[in-house]
């Protein structure tokens, strides 16, 4: 076992969202809406050494299972994320999380004129310009988001 692995305790059930960008496990635990008055154990690291990434962080949820909408989110802030769901010590799902090339809902266009924002019934609609800097256009209006509008969304 190596000093990375020893510096955070293995988890019996829960989530484990590995791999995130370094410096932003807050914003991950944010979309989660983890405020900390939950009764639930959450262990934080934050810029650890990763072989694969040189810097990476890790938030453990104890006795929590994400939903597809909040992997989604995650997708968005932390696109090299894995979520591996363990049971019983076990990592029994891994999933690597993946930025889709069109988001429909989840963000709102921040444009106030958007038709999106109007009383017409038209979702939000981004193509995803660019992953990582995160890069979203509008469908309707061509506004441009970036990383730090989407997560004063969240
Ligand atoms: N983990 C945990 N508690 C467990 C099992 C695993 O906290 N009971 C954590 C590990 O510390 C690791 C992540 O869950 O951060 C994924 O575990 P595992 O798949 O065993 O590790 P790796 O093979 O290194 O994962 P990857 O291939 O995704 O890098
Ligand atoms: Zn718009």
């Amino acid at each position: 076992m190596s000093v990375e692995e020893l510096r955070v305790s293995k988890i019996r059930d829960g989530t484990v969202i590995d791999h995130i960008s370094g410096g932003y496990a807050l914003d991950v635990v944010k979309i989660l809406g983890i405020t900390g008055k939950e009764r639930c154990v959450v262990t934080i690291a934050i810029n650890v050494f990763s072989r694969r990434f040189g810097v990476k962080d890790i938030v453990k949820i104890e006795g929590r299972f994400l939903s597809v909408d909040e992997v989604s989110r995650i997708a968005l802030v932390a696109p090299c994320a894995s979520i591996n769901v363990v049971r019983d010590y076990v990592v029994v799902e891994k999933l690597e999380v993946k930025t889709p090339r069109v988001i429909f809902g989840v963000v709102r266009c921040v444009n106030s004129v958007c038709i999106t924002n109007s009383d017409e019934p038209v979702g939000s609609k981004f193509s995803v310009d660019s992953v990582d800097p995160l890069v979203l256009k509008c469908h309707y209006c061509g506004y441009v988001l970036e990383k730090r509008d989407v997560l004063s969304q969240m």
